[in-house]
């Protein structure tokens, strides 16, 4: 199908959302909750653009949106600058020191914050969420709402401590380092916004490098039906 992003017309196929074609147009849109291999969570609200409908612009986020012939889209606008501005001013108020949003900041021409509220170190863009899920397969992180049962609090996100498997794919997906992963000794020690969760590393039989948790080994041999004795030795000794 086709449609115009800047006054550019594009080729795209159904199914791509706005920031697909416009990335593929080689048009850049700043995101930040957004991954290639994930659906799209549109929680970060950077990714802002236009679109034109019954001859109005009107503000959406590029990454959920799915492309529509002949769908007008355009991806700099005053109320597009100013909407991002917020987005990146209102993370970089929870955050200030978090290199990943000052980047983000300073392409916006932001210099300082514009205010403060209660730090945090979880942004809830839920990244760590749908990889768990997606990439993993272990489900072990949930998006809470608004706190459990009959108690108001603040949205979090909270980490399983039985189904959690100590792989540490969340701590990488983490863009502003909410969760940390460290290996001492025979231990993986997982800190998550919703507490500390420890893991027993196992130690390779050849070399003696202590190299996965024995819990993400356990979810692999089971899930892929292999033969425990393949990760009785790292993968460098394998080789
Ligand atoms: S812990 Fe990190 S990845 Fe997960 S929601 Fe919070 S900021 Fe996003
Ligand atoms: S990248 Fe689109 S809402 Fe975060």
């Amino acid at each position: 199908m086709k449609l115009k992003i800047d006054d550019k017309v594009v080729e795209a196929e159904q199914g791509l959302t706005i920031l697909n074609a416009a990335n593929q147009a080689g048009i850049d849109i700043p995101t930040l909750c957004y991954h290639e291999s994930l659906t799209p969570g549109g929680a970060c609200r950077l990714c802002a653009v236009e679109i034109r409908t019954n001859g109005k612009w009107n503000l959406i986020t590029a990454c959920t949106y799915p492309v529509e012939p002949g769908l007008e889209v355009r991806t700099s606008s005053e109320k597009i600058t100013e909407a991002r501005r917020l987005a990146v001013e209102l993370l970089l108020a929870q955050r200030p020191h978090s290199d990943r949003i000052w980047e983000l900041a300073r392409k916006l021409g932001i210099k300082e914050p514009a205010f403060v509220l209660k730090q945090k170190e979880c942004i809830l863009c839920e990244l760590c969420v749908r990889t768990c899920r997606e990439a993993v397969g272990a489900e072990a992180i949930t998006f809470i709402a608004q706190g459990k049962g009959r108690y108001i609090a603040e949205p979090s996100v909270e980490h399983s401590v039985v189904k959690c498997i100590g792989c540490d794919s969340c701590a990488y997906a983490c863009p502003t380092e909410a969760i940390t992963v460290k290996d001492t000794g025979d231990t993986r020690t997982l800190n998550t916004p919703s507490g500390k969760l420890e893991f027993k590393l196992k130690k390779c039989k050849i070399c003696g490098k202590y190299w996965a948790t024995e819990k993400e080994l356990n979810y692999i041999i089971e899930k892929w039906h292999l033969e425990p004795a393949l990760f009785e030795t790292c993968p460098d000794c394998r080789e």
